[in-house]
């Protein structure tokens, strides 16, 4: 028999499934939980995972996803840097 899997963030291979194990374990805290789990720190950054996941967690807590995401914060590069940079080792 196959179970399904709901992959919520791809880059570090974190399923739903994943994200209620560390509910239950007592995380309480978006942030932590993003920690833990390492949610928004792949590649992409987080931007296909972190609402997601920040759902999840409003839906398993009870709370809205605005209150979830109150302390979450984005931290861009002080300026775009083309990706040719991080491919050859460059500097800008
Ligand atoms: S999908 Fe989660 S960091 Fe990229």
């Amino acid at each position: 028999m196959r179970r399904e899997v709901t992959v919520v963030c791809r880059c570090n291979d974190v399923t739903r499934e994943d994200i209620l194990k560390a509910i239950e374990m007592g995380i309480d805290d978006f942030e932590l939980l993003r920690k833990y789990l390492r949610l928004g720190f792949g590649p992409c950054q987080g931007r296909s995972c972190v609402m997601i996941a920040a759902r999840i967690f409003a839906r398993a807590k009870g709370k809205s996803v605005e209150e979830v995401l109150s302390n979450y914060r984005v931290r861009p590069p002080i300026v775009p840097v083309p990706a040719k940079y991080f491919a050859r080792g460059l500097k800008p």
